[in-house]
C-alpha cells in the first residue's frame, strides 16, 4: 500500500503556530498540554517554528510534524535557510509552502514556491500549498488570482506526484481577522480549485487531491467546514496556540 493511502480519507488538521510562542519554555508547555489530544479519525499535524521541532519530537505526542517553510536546496551556502532534507531527516512529514505571510513579508514569488514544492516532493515531504485572494470583491477575482497561483506554483509538476500535494485555500482577508470565509463560499472556492486541477491535469486527480481551508478556523466553526463536501481539512493558526481551544477543535472534528 502506498504510504499516502493510509491517510487519504482522514480529515487533516494542520496547526500553524507561525512565529509563536516566544520561548522554548512556553513551547514545551504547549506540547505537554497537547499530549492529551485524542486522535483517531483525523490526521493532526503540528507546524511549530523550526527551533521547537526537535524539542517536539522528544515529546512523542499523538501528532505528526510539519514545518512552516523550507528552502529548495538540500544543503549549501544559503544563510538562514532550512532545507527539506533536514526536515525529512528530523522526521517531518509535511511542509507548508507559500503561506500568504511568506509571500507578503518575505517576498516569496510563485517561482520560488514552485521550486520549494518540487524540493519537498523530492524529499518525500507533503507540501501544503497555500493559495488565496487578498480581498473578495467579486467571484472573478478569486478565480483569476487562485487560478494563476495554481498554474505558476504547480508548473512542471507531473500528474504522478500532484495528488500528494495538499492545497490550502486561505483567503488573506480571513486570516487572523476573526472573520472566516463562510463554509458555503469555501466550498465554492474548493470546487473552483478542483476544476482548475482537472483542467491542468485530469478529473481523477482533481477528485483525489486534498483541499483544505484556513482563515479564522476555531473549535466552534471547524465542523461546519469539515461537513462540506470536498473540504478535506483545516489549517488553524491562532486557535492552535491555545491548548484547550485546539483540543476542542480536534475533538469537534473527531466527533463528526
Ligand atoms: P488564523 O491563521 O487561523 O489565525 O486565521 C490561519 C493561517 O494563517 O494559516
Amino acid at each position: 500500500m502506498h504510504w499516502l493511502v493510509k491517510y487519504m480519507n482522514k480529515k487533516l488538521i494542520i496547526a500553524n503556530w507561525k512565529c509563536n510562542p516566544a520561548t522554548l519554555k512556553e513551547a514545551e508547555h504547549l506540547f505537554n498540554a497537547l499530549m492529551g489530544l485524542k486522535i483517531k479519525n483525523t490526521e493532526v499535524i503540528l507546524c511549530p517554528p523550526f527551533v521547537y521541532l526537535k524539542d517536539g519530537f522528544l515529546k512523542e505526542g499523538p501528532w505528526q510534524f510539519g514545518a512552516q517553510d523550507c528552502h529548495w536546496e538540500n544543503k549549501g551556502a544559503f544563510t538562514g535557510a532550512v532545507s527539506p532534507l533536514m526536515l525529512k531527516d528530523l522526521g517531518c512529514n509535511y511542509v507548508i509552502i507559500g503561506h500568504s505571510e511568506r509571500r507578503k513579508y518575505f517576498k516569496e514569488t510563485d517561482e520560488m514556491i514552485n521550486l520549494k514544492i518540487k524540493a519537498a516532493l523530492k524529499n518525500r515531504l507533503i507540501p501544503v500549498l497555500c493559495v488565496g485572494e487578498e480581498s473578495r470583491e467579486s467571484g472573478e477575482e478569486i478565480d483569476k488570482i487562485v487560478g494563476e497561483e495554481l498554474e505558476k506554483d504547480l508548473a512542471d509538476i507531473p500528474g504522478t506526484r500532484i495528488q500528494e500535494i495538499v492545497i490550502a485555500y486561505e483567503p488573506i482577508w480571513a486570516i487572523g481577522s476573526g472573520n472566516p470565509c463562510s463554509p458555503e463560499d469555501t466550498m465554492k472556492a474548493t470546487l473552483f480549485i478542483r476544476s482548475k486541477i482537472a483542467k491542468m491535469y485530469n478529473r481523477k486527480i482533481a477528485d483525489k487531491i486534498r483541499v483544505i481551508y484556513g482563515g479564522s478556523v476555531v473549535s466552534n466553526n471547524v465542523a461546519s467546514y469539515l461537513k462540506e463536501m470536498g473540504i478535506d481539512g483545516v489549517l488553524p493558526g491562532a486557535a492552535s496556540l491555545n491548548a484547550t481551544e485546539f483540543i476542542n477543535l480536534v475533538k469537534n472534528a473527531e466527533d463528526l
